[in-house]
Order: structure tokens, then C-alpha cells, then sequence
């Protein structure tokens, strides 16, 4: 035993602290609270349908009417904002991605309702090609299926400003092309949205984890290979910096690091470099894990989801994404 050890102890007794509830409330050293978290929910058109997402148990596909009760659901449980993801239609999608800026389109169509009948509620909406392409890329492919960057963010200018003239409050790049922060930025302010915000997936992964969203957006029967060319490789995570970099630079005000989980190395070394709001992605594959193993009864629902859901607070996330909040703003409640 070194001789510090023993100076320390047992004057130093650190479980003096975590005997009682008090006190243990008084050193916490950082807080989850219903208002950071944000509510993604999956879309799709139609009526009084709400279709179950098998690889996602709890979570639903939903026509407009059910959106809504979602969208009131969160609201009256103090979330900030939810998110929206559709699911589009087999014989809308096509090559060039046309469906993604048509103002009488699926996305805008909610985006009005939701907005005028929850103002207070933040709507923020990713900016990305995948549910709107045959292939299922986030963007336009060239004759060898290469994901062109240029032209799609052409493309993706036009979806951010479609999206912004039905009023949602931020818009989303999920994208990972080259330079679409700065373009969008460009647009939405050259046509007059210079309150529409930017949330970047700047740190977005290729990942295994989400597998059960392109089941949710069917997308996943479409994809073949996947989205190395343009999303992150996970053994990188100084790269990770150079694109946060390069996203605050072209003007994203909020930037987020994602999946989540496996992720936190890059959340905490993007918070302790950068002076930004980072928010983190609960992805779908992480909920499915949970869920799996909470209906086997193999771990305790509640207490894993509120753990984790903590540690990305403590990793420096400013706000979560995750398909659990719903029931954890329930659990902060109770
Ligand atoms: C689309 C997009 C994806 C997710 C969010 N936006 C999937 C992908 O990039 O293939 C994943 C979310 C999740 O897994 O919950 N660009």
C-alpha cells in the first residue's frame, strides 16, 4: 500500500457522502430532466393507422391523426421536440428524390398541422434523401452507384427549404455530404428563414445500429452495400473533430454525435473542444437492444434506460434523442 493511501484513509472516506439521500443528491454532479429529451417519430401517410415497427417493439409507424396524439403526448409531458422520419410511399420514391421538396408532400403536410396546433413544441426535421430514393442512399448515385456530393446537395437545399417554408423550427443534415451546412445555411437565409436553425449530424457513423430505422423507413430492403463513402468509419475520432469543426463553421447551431452509446468518447471529446450545444442520437438499434432484453426480463427496463439516458448528460450531451422519451419523461414524473 503506497504511503499516500494510507494518509488519506480513513480520514478520506468517500462513502461518507453516498450514505444518505441527501447528500447524495447534494454532490450530484449532473441531472436528466424530461426537457432534454426530444421524441423522434416515424410517419407515414394515410389515416387512423398506426403500424407496428417489428424490430422495434413500443414504436409505431403513424398516419397524421396518431402523429398528432403523439406530438401531445410529448408536449404535455414537458419534451422539448420531437423529430419526424417518414416513410414514404414505394411508388413516390424515384432516382432523383422529387418527393423530398414537394411542398403537398407527406413531410410538410405534418410539419402544418403539427405546427399549428403545438407551436410551443419544438419540430425539427432531418434534411437527408434516404426515404425518398429507390436505392435507399441519402443521396443522388452516379451510373457505378457512387453517392454524388455536389448534386445532392442541390437536392438537399431544397428539401431544407421546403421544409422550412411549411415551418418547421430546425432542419437536420443527415446526410454527411460535404459542404450542406454551409449551403442550407446559405438558402434559408437568402430566402428570408433566418430563424430556421440548423441541428448538423456533423459525427454521424456508418453503423450496424441502424438497422431497425431502415426497417422503420423501409429503406432497408432497398439499400444494398452501405454508407461508407459518405458516413463515418467508427474507428475514427479525430475526424469526428474536423467535421464538427466544419459544420459550426458553415453555421450549424447545434451539432450532434451519433449513435449514442458506443459513441460517448467522441460526445465528450466534441463538448470539451468545442463551445456548442452537442446533442446526442439514442439510435434505433440501441432501443431495440433494451427492449429485447427488457421483455426477456433479463435487465430492469427503467433503471437501464434512465442510466443510460444519464450518461449521455454526463458525457456533455445537452439534449437526447431517443425513442425512449415518452416513457422516460413518465419515469421522471412518477
Ligand atoms: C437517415 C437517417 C438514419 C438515421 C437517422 N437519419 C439512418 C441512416 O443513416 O441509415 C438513423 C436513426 C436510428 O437508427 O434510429 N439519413
Amino acid at each position: 500500500m503506497s504511503t499516500t493511501f494510507m494518509g488519506q484513509f480513513p480520514s478520506t472516506r468517500l462513502r461518507r457522502l453516498r450514505k444518505a439521500p441527501f447528500s447524495r443528491k447534494l454532490m450530484q454532479e449532473h441531472t436528466l430532466s424530461v426537457e432534454h429529451l426530444i421524441y423522434p417519430l416515424f410517419i407515414q401517410a394515410g389515416h387512423n393507422t398506426q403500424t407496428p415497427i417489428p424490430s422495434m417493439p413500443g414504436i409505431f409507424r403513424h398516419t397524421l391523426d396518431f402523429a398528432l396524439k403523439e406530438a401531445e403526448k410529448s408536449y404535455e409531458l414537458g419534451i422539448s421536440a420531437i423529430m419526424l422520419f417518414p416513410a414514404i410511399a414505394p411508388e413516390k420514391k424515384s432516382l432523383d428524390a422529387f418527393e423530398a421538396y414537394q411542398d403537398e408532400g407527406l413531410v410538410p403536410t405534418v410539419i402544418k398541422a403539427l405546427k399549428q396546433q403545438f407551436p410551443d413544441l419544438g419540430l425539427i426535421v432531418d434534411v437527408a434523401l434516404d426515404p425518398y430514393t429507390t436505392h435507399g442512399h441519402d443521396g443522388l448515385i452516379d451510373e457505378h452507384g457512387y453517392v454524388m456530393n455536389d448534386e445532392t446537395n442541390e437536392i438537399l437545399v431544397k428539401q431544407a427549404l421546403t421544409l422550412a417554408k411549411a415551418g418547421v423550427d430546425m432542419v437536420s443534415p443527415s446526410d454527411m455530404m460535404d459542404g450542406r451546412v454551409g449551403a442550407i445555411r446559405q438558402a434559408l437565409d437568402q430566402h428570408g428563414f433566418i430563424h430556421t436553425g440548423i441541428l448538423a449530424y456533423s459525427a454521424k457513423y456508418a453503423s450496424a445500429y441502424y438497422g431497425p430505422f431502415r426497417e422503420a423507413v423501409n429503406s432497408k430492403a432497398l439499400l444494398k452495400g452501405d454508407k461508407k463513402t459518405y458516413q463515418m468509419d467508427p474507428a475514427n475520432i479525430e475526424e469526428a473533430l474536423r467535421e464538427v469543426a466544419l459544420d459550426i463553421q458553415e453555421g450549424a447551431d447545434m451539432v450532434m454525435v451519433k449513435p449514442g452509446l458506443p459513441y460517448l468518447d467522441v460526445l465528450a471529446k466534441v463538448k470539451a473542444t468545442f463551445s456548442v450545444p452537442v446533442l446526442t442520437y439514442q439510435v434505433s438499434g440501441e432501443y431495440s437492444m433494451i427492449k429485447a432484453a427488457s421483455l426477456q426480463n433479463w435487465i430492469d427496463e427503467r433503471s437501464v434506460v434512465l442510466e443510460s439516458l444519464l450518461a449521455f448528460r454526463r458525457a456533455g450531451a445537452s439534449a437526447i434523442i431517443s425513442y425512449y422519451a415518452l416513457e422516460a419523461a413518465a419515469w421522471l414524473k412518477a
